[in-house]
């Protein structure tokens, strides 16, 4: 949704503006969404929920009762995820692991690992004999499959089906399941075969994606106990009502499960899974003319939430006006008209929403952009003219969010993370 829940919108006004910009965050949204998608999909189908996405600890940890797992992509993340959510299963993928990435991913018992290369197998190989003796590490390998025609077209970010660094082309991945299995490496274990081919499809375009790599998996002539289809769901930031059709989805899953009774199938979503639950808060301090338009600059911008300038989307956003107009100066009003919403930074793409309808908007107004959850804060070039961070706030109903103070706000004086 674009407009804030009821909690967020009331959080949103009751900051003070010094503590603006701020995260906002609705962890019972969050649990409840995360709830429904567990819902909708089979048994046989493991939910690991990709870090990148966000990994703040407090939505780390709310997901927990609804995901069988994290997908990490980096030592950082392993070391962070491990911390905020111990003893739950990680997948470590991710291209380029250093030697002193996998030492630590083995160290700490990493549960599979997603091989990308022949080279990344033989590092693996070694480093396990070495530091994880008497254990048979499980791996997965990465495949960067082509698919039907036209199956990725609706993507915005394809990793996969073209040339990319990721995975393995079929032939060398097929080479790498062998090594697996003929005795080369004791220390490994072949679990099976992954594949993230490409991130903003609709539920039918990533079934296509799943059969193909199910497939293909379940056609090598060696026995593949789980398949990893990935991540990638669709999120529609121009109409944010609109959701990945997690029933749809699930029903094909299941379809794919009955047709291979001994399989595990595994998905690893980020962004849709955590996009909704987050807003950006922030308060309007100037509006002006230029050149026939009118905008409105708001305090923080692109440098918090990069989300916009990468995707090169109108970030959907909800004002909040205020009445009260503290200074002794004229408050600066909009017209009638749309207006663009921009951040403080001294470029021309540091621009959060165009052409807002927007009537009347007045400094002193609280701006809520939604769908700010994921790839949001932590994609975000914080320190680009060194304006202040963000404050963080985790509202959550069901737990006492951390501080000890029941409030479920972990950051509430605008605490300085990042
Ligand atoms: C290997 C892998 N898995 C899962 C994801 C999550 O994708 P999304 O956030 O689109 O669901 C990504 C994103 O880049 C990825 O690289």
């Amino acid at each position: 949704m674009t407009d804030p829940t009821p909690a967020v919108r009331e959080r949103v006004l009751s900051l003070p503006a010094a503590e603006l910009p701020a995260y906002v965050y609705d962890l019972t949204a969050l649990r409840a969404h995360a709830c429904a998608v567990r819902d909708a999909l089979p048994d046989r189908v493991e939910l690991y929920y990709a870090a990148k996405a966000n990994p703040e600890p407090e939505i780390l940890a709310a997901l927990a009762p609804y995901v069988d797992g994290y997908e990490v992509s980096s030592g950082g993340e392993l070391a962070h995820v491990a911390e905020a959510v111990p003893g739950r299963p990680l997948a470590f993928g991710g291209p380029g692991k250093t030697p002193d990435e996998v030492t630590a991913a083995l160290e700490r018992g990493v549960e599979r690992f997603h091989v990308e290369s022949g080279h990344e197998l033989r590092v693996l190989a070694e480093l396990a004999r070495r530091h994880a003796p008497g254990r048979r590490v499980g791996v997965l390998v990465r495949v960067n499959l082509p698919v039907a025609d036209g199956s990725l077209a609706g993507s915005s970010l394809a990793m996969g089906g073209r040339p990319t660094p990721f995975g393995m082309d079929p032939e060398r991945a097929r080479e790498v399941v062998h090594a697996l299995t003929d005795g080369t490496y004791p220390h490994l274990e072949l679990r099976g075969v992954h594949a993230h081919l490409a991130s903003g499809l609709e539920a039918p375009e990533l079934l296509t994606v799943a059969g193909t790599v199910v497939s293909w998996a379940t056609g090598l002539d060696v026995p593949i106990a789980e398949v990893n289809v990935g991540g990638g769901m669709s999120v529609d930031y121009a109409d944010p009502e609109r959701r990945f059709d997690w029933a749809a989805y699930g029903d094909g899953l299941a379809r794919l499960t009955e047709a291979h009774p001994g399989l595990t199938l595994r998905i690893e979503p980020g962004r849709a899974l955590t996009v909704y639950c987050g807003w950006y808060a922030t308060e309007v301090l100037d509006v002006k003319g230029s050149h026939g338009e009118e905008f409105g600059v708001v305090r923080g911008g692109t440098h918090h939430l990069r989300t916009p300038a990468t995707k090169g989307h109108d970030q959907p956003c909800s004002v909040l006006p205020v009445d009260a107009w503290p200074h002794p100066w004229p408050r600066p009003a909009a017209g009638s008209g749309r207006i663009t919403l921009a951040g403080q930074l001294c470029t021309p793409k540091d621009v959060l929403s165009r052409h807002v309808p927007a009537p009347g908007l007045r400094a002193g107004d609280r701006v809520a952009f939604a769908l700010a959850g994921a790839y949001a804060w932590n994609i975000s070039h914080h320190d680009f003219l060194m304006h202040p961070r963000p404050g963080f706030h985790f509202l959550d109903d069901d737990g006492d969010g951390g501080d000890g103070d029941g409030d479920g706000d972990s950051h509430g004086s605008g605490g300085d993370r990042g």
